[in-house]
Formats: C-alpha cells, structure tokens, sequence
C-alpha cells in the first residue's frame, strides 16, 4: 500500500529546515507519495526547488487560508485553524486523481511540517483497513496523549486531560485513514467554521469511523512513535544591519 502524507506548510524563517528534516525521514519510506500544500496564494520556488531535488514522489499544490477566520476551532482561544483549507485540498486531490471504483491500496496521513516522526511509524499505519490510531508526544499539556484501549485491544475512549468526552479526542498526527475510506465518502472534509476548540480532527473522523472501528497501533498504543515539536522561531534582530542581510542566499 502507498503512503498519501498531505502537509501543509507557509512560508517562515524555518520553512526550509523543517521541511529539509520531513523529506530526509520520508525519503527512508517506502511507496510514499508527499502532498504538499502550501497556505499561499502562488506556489513558491523555494519548496518547488526543494520537491524537484527531494528524489521523493509528490504533489505540489497551494490554497490560500480565508484571512480572518478567527472562529473558536483551535485549542488556543482566537487563534485561526492552520493548515486547515491545505489539508481539504489535499484530501481533494485524491479524490480527484484517484478511481474511487477502483482505488489503489493506500493509506492517508496528515503530517505537520513541523513534527518528528519515527520511521516504525508508517510501517504501522501502511496497512490500515479503516482509521489507525497511537499515541501522539507533547500534546495537550501532557508527555503523551493516548487513545485508550482495552486488554482485548479495542479502543475505548481517550487518556486526555483536555476534553476527554470529544468523539475523537486526538491530535491530527495521532491517526491515519485508509485511502479507499476516503475515496468513499466524497463528502468528508474537516471544517473550518463553527466548531469548538479541539473539534478540528472529530469534524473530518465521524464522518469515516466510529471509535469501534478504530485500529490501535503502536503495540496497543503503548509506544510513541510520533512527536509533537514544534522549532523555536530564530532571533533574527540584527537582520539588516550593517548590511548583514542578503535575500539572494535561501535560507
Ligand atoms: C496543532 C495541531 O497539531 C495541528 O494539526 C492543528 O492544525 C493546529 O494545532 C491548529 O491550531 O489548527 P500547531 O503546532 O499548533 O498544531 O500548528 P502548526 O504546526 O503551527 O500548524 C499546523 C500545520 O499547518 C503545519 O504543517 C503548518 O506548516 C501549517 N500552517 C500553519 C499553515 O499552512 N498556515 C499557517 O498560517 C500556519
Ligand atoms: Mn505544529
């Protein structure tokens, strides 16, 4: 089965780094196909460049975030969902360029450009007949955020502090779905308006699964596979200053 990882990304200081670090761990996978969507009104030459010389099979596509849409959907109060409008598109293109009557076997993933994964981890998710789930590093306040699974292995709610009761209490790094899943229901999407903080990952899931029909990886979810990083933003003050800048140098 293939590997669909679709990452959005936006153009910062450490772009580059983050996404240099994302291709040389998918570069170690096998059968994976790279999505990258950048929030952007055009595509960019810097990741263009970086895709071409990557040697990593991928689509590179680019949508703009709708400024001000500041709704309650983050976990944070009045920030904007992010990489929402990229991930939809994402989850558009297969839908287009793929035949639902006949999909090719394959997995979907939604891989933060700024996270650290594990190589085992796409080993786990590859052969995913519904939605696979494990655990997710330095999320919501705590080491770890889990699904909870039961000693038969069948997952039964959520070891989370914040918001336990939502319908899928789990970070977008914490779940793949397979693509045939994906490809039947054309109308499953994660929605940008009017829904809570923490609601972002059930907006797209119960439209696909039921948590009885969630797989736990991961050895019963029980080995973190996949970290939540997120890269200090560079001091940049004396950018400018007696001519230590040059715009020409890609960084
Ligand atoms: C958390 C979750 O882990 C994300 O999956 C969720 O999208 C996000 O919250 C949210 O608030 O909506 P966090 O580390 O806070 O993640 O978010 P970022 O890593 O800053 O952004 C998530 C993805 O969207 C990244 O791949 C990033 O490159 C992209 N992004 C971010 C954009 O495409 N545009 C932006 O303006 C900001
Ligand atoms: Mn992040």
């Amino acid at each position: 089965p293939t590997i669909y990882v679709i990452t959005p990304t936006y153009t910062r200081p450490v772009q580059k780094a983050e996404l240099v670090r994302l291709a040389n761990t998918f570069l170690h996978v096998v059968n994976l196909h790279w999505i990258v969507v950048e929030d952007s009104p055009r595509k960019t030459k810097l990741v263009a460049n970086l895709l071409e010389k990557a040697g990593i099979n991928f689509t590179h596509l680019n949508v703009e975030s709708p400024r001000s849409l500041k709704v309650g959907l983050s976990r944070m109060p009045s920030h904007s969902p992010r990489g929402t409008t990229q991930r939809n598109l994402g989850l558009r293109w297969l839908r287009d360029n793929l035949n639902a009557s006949n999909p090719p076997e394959g997995v979907v993933y939604f891989a933060d450009d700024d996270n650290t994964y594990s190589l085992e981890l796409f080993e786990e998710m590859r052969y995913t007949r519904t939605v696979s789930v494990w655990p997710v590093a330095f999320v919501g306040g705590l080491r770890y955020e889990s699904p909870r699974v039961s000693p038969s292995g069948r997952v039964v709610g959520w070891k989370t502090v914040f918001d336990p009761n939502r319908p899928f209490a789990i970070d977008m790094a914490g779940f793949a779905i397979s693509l045939r899943l994906i490809l039947e229901r054309p109308q499953a999407n994660f929605r940008l308006e009017g829904i809570k903080g923490g609601y972002q990952e059930t907006s797209l899931l119960k439209d696909l699964v039921t948590m009885d029909g969630l797989e736990a990886k991961a050895a019963n979810c029980t080995k973190v596979l996949v970290w939540h990083t997120r890269a200090e933003r560079p001091t940049l003050v004396n950018e400018g200053k007696r001519g230590f800048t040059d715009l020409n140098i890609e960084v």
